[in-house]
């Protein structure tokens, strides 16, 4: 029996989780790095390290690639997970190559290591308690295994007659009869072995692809005398994603998900397979989400919110009763108070508006203040660039913009204060004052009909 120790938790302080996030990642095709493309806005990776900080715990160790995509991948851990260590390896030479590559955290490690793949990002801190509960019963090595409907392409987890734990085998190395094993590797192991990095540099690369397998730990554990033991987990939890169809369709199973999460929560969808949210999405209660809205991240909804259809919001933040849409679009900065109300077809980025505030037909509201009950009217352009810069629009409390107004900023209109309907606005309007900026309605009475008398005539006399 191995030495697992008295403290064989992935949870708790003494886990390191070692997160591979080295593979080339081919069949994506693509100039990204596979763990930086992103299922609900989030990348691949980041899921995995959220899951992680979820969890409790245990200290990530990212593995990387030496270039730039590497680099890339290093910056993005390091910005989710600030407490993450990167280790890089050399050569993509296979999973237990890139475990290695995490050889000097090993070392100075005491306790259990839990290995994840960075293109595994459905995992839930469920699952590392069901591994962290194999290795208190008594495991050396816990492989977490799942029963996908197809199982091609992934490892198969094979047994003895007794149903231990014997090996697991690479799709392309298994033969007919072991491809037929249902039972597959999810990637996901933990180890409580004392001398884990001995087991590691016992591993060749004989085989199909002439890598290193991770893999091939468990048939050299079992010659060890250590006991291997597989927990089962959904298949949904453990989806792999090496193309961009399974890409689709861990978004798929994250939506559902955050559906279900949605409605448990206390939000109302009326045709909840329309809605797609970002793993950020932050909601409050008595929400109600008509069809076709999409969160991109950064977006906070208060209680008693209600979007209707078709609106697509990113980086906003919406207060308390809010009404927002149908067709609206809020952008970046949009800081929404209590009651707002955005129509159909307005865009807002980077303003604050006050309680109350109104711009419900057509409008472009961009880099401003609009004050509390402030009346944005329809067709109302807040000019913010001047093709170099940006500048800023303000808009007093109780204000009235008429419709189709364009304000040129930088630009005031102060409380209380009064914009005639067609005015392009260049300078200050103060606080309760009216400005107009037309040109004043000529009316010349009778000239319609004197005009239809003069073009009736022209044509008889057959000139044209
Ligand atoms: C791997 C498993 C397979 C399992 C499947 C589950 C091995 C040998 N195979 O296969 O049993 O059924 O996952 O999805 O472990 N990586 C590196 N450096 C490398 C190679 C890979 O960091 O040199 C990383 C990848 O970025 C990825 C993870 O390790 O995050 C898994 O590698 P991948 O090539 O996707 O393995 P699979 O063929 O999917
Ligand atoms: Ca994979």
């Amino acid at each position: 029996m191995g030495d697992h120790s008295a403290t064989a938790d992935v949870r708790g302080t003494q886990a390191l989780a070692i997160v591979l996030a080295a593979g080339k990642g081919t069949r994506m095709k693509s100039a990204v790095p596979k763990v930086l493309h992103e299922v609900a806005g989030r990348p691949l990776i980041g899921h995995v390290l959220e899951t992680l900080a979820a969890s409790g715990r245990a200290r990530p160790c990212v593995v990387v690639a030496p270039d730039a995509q590497g680099a890339r991948v290093a910056d993005v851990a390091r910005h989710l997970a600030p407490g993450a260590a990167i280790a890089v390896q050399q050569t993509q030479n296979g999973t237990a190559d890139a475990v290695l590559a995490a050889r000097e955290q090993i070392a100075a490690h005491n306790g259990p290591v839990v290995v994840l793949f960075a293109d595994t990002p459905l995992v839930r801190p469920a699952t590392l308690d069901a591994l962290s509960q194999s290795l208190s019963d008594g495991a050396d090595v816990a492989v977490l295994g799942f029963e996908p409907a197809d199982p091609t392409g992934y490892g198969r987890i094979l047994t003895d007659a007794g149903g231990s734990v014997t090996a697991i085998r690479e799709h392309k190395d298994a033969t007919e009869a072991e491809r037929s094993v249902r039972l597959c590797n999810s990637g996901v192991m933990a180890f409580a072995v004392s001398d884990l990095l001995g087991l590691l540099d016992a591993i060749g690369n004989d085989n199909a692809k002439g890598e290193f397998y991770l893999t091939d730990a468990v048939e050299l554990a079992r010659a060890r005398g250590l006991k291997v033991a597989a927990t089962l987990a959904p298949a949904e939890d453990v989806l792999g994603v090496n193309s961009r169809v399974q890409l689709a369709e861990a978004e798929a199973v994250f939506q559902a998900r955050a559906r279900h999460a949605a409605m448990d929560a206390g939000v109302t969808m009326i045709a909840p397979d329309t809605v797609y949210f970002s793993a950020d999405t932050v909601l409050g209660r008595d929400i109600i989400l008509e069809p076709n809205v999409f969160f991109g991240p950064g977006v906070t909804l208060a209680d008693g919110v209600t979007i209707r259809a078709n609106s697509h919001l990113e980086g906003a933040r919406v207060g308390e009763g809010a009404v927002i849409g149908p067709f609206a679009r809020l952008r970046p900065g949009a800081n929404l108070g209590a009651k707002v109300r955005i129509g159909n077809f307005v865009e807002v980025k980077n303003v604050d508006m006050g309680d109350g505030a109104k711009a419900n037909h057509l409008a472009y509201l961009g880099d401003g203040t609009v004050g509390t009950a402030a009346n944005i009217g329809a067709g109302t352009i807040f000019c913010n660039y001047d093709g170099f810069r940006k500048h800023r629009t303000e808009i007093g409390d109780e204000a009235f913009v008429g419709s189709n107004s364009a304000l040129v900023a930088p630009v005031k209109v102060g409380a209380g204060a009064y914009v005639g309907s067609g005015s392009v606005i260049t300078k200050n309007v103060p606080d309760g004052a009216l400005a107009v900026a037309r040109s004043s309605q000529e009316v010349r009475e009778n000239w319609a009909q004197r005009f239809r008398a003069r073009m009736s005539a022209k044509k008889a006399g057959g000139k044209d």
